[in-house]
């Protein structure tokens, strides 16, 4: 796991797409698993900006997104395979079946699950995991309690992440209270894991998954299992970390010949 705390969320957008590119430029079959929430939208906005301005193409590049509400109705914005369309993937080349996520509404959510874990494994994996971080501590909507090895399957989500997300909705009460997530086990299998923070209310949550311990009760602590795990943070996200000062000395002596 490295720490890597950089001065704001524009700094830490270019360093993930310097990482997503790199994978994009090495493999003929980039498989690239994106999350929601307004955390990546600076490397989004980044690598939209280096698609439009550099060239750097998605063309053979396939998509996965983490999550998913259960039981909006199909052409809701808030619906999570539409807001990763209108924030990323509509602004890019990738082919129009390239992008996949869980279905939330379909007859038969259980099996729905299943079929979506599977087409990530048929796909080879997730070559690199975007994520960011809810403020108690969950990763894609694993809410607290998940099982550290979970598959892809229905959640029900808690008070506090229906009324952190209430913002895009009319009201908390309009947010669903049930989604189709990827589990622990799904992301860890994944071969780097990028883990975004950014802002003073997500320190506590940021706090307890990098040095609090490994625990279903925060499941962004799976950081702490996974064989290649980067996170980005920027200095208030960073701000109660008791280990700080030697992330920082580690970045400072970060070999050149190191990616990330
Ligand atoms: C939602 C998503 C998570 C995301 C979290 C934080 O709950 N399911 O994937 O990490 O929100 O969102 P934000 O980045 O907007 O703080």
């Amino acid at each position: 796991m490295e720490v890597i705390v950089l001065p704001g969320a524009a700094e830490i957008g270019r360093l993930a797409a310097d990482v997503i590119e790199r994978v994009l430029k090495a493999q003929p079959a980039p498989v690239l698993g994106l999350a929601t929430g307004s955390t990546p939208e600076p490397l989004y906005g980044e690598l939209i900006r280096r698609h439009r301005a550099e060239g750097l193409s998605f063309a053979h590049a396939r998509a996965f997104t983490l999550d998913e509400y259960v039981g909006l109705p199909e052409d809701h914005p808030q619906r999570y395979a539409a807001v990763i369309r209108r924030g990323l993937t509509d602004h890019l080349d990738l082919k129009p079946d390239a992008v996949q996520g869980p279905n939330g509404s379909a007859a038969d959510l259980l099996a729905e699950c299943l079929r979506y874990e599977q087409a990530i494994v048929d796909a080879g994996g997730v070559d690199v995991q975007i994520a960011g971080i809810g403020s108690d501590g969950h990763i894609a909507f694993n809410e607290p309690g998940s099982s550290l090895t979970s598959a892809t399957r229905l959640k029900t989500l808690t008070k506090r992440t229906r009324a952190d997300n209430a913002r895009f909705f009319a009201n908390a009460d309009e947010v669903p209270q049930h989604v189709i997530t990827q589990g622990l086990g799904t992301i860890l299998r994944s071969r780097h894991l990028l883990l975004i923070a950014t802002g003073a209310a997500k320190a506590p949550a940021v706090a307890r998954t990098v040095e609090g311990p490994l625990a279903a009760s925060c499941p962004a602590s799976v950081v702490q299992l996974h064989p290649h795990a980067t996170v980005l943070l920027d200095e208030a996200a960073a701000a109660q970390l008791e280990h700080g000062d030697y992330y920082a000395e580690v970045w400072a002596a970060r070999p050149s010949w190191q990616p990330l």
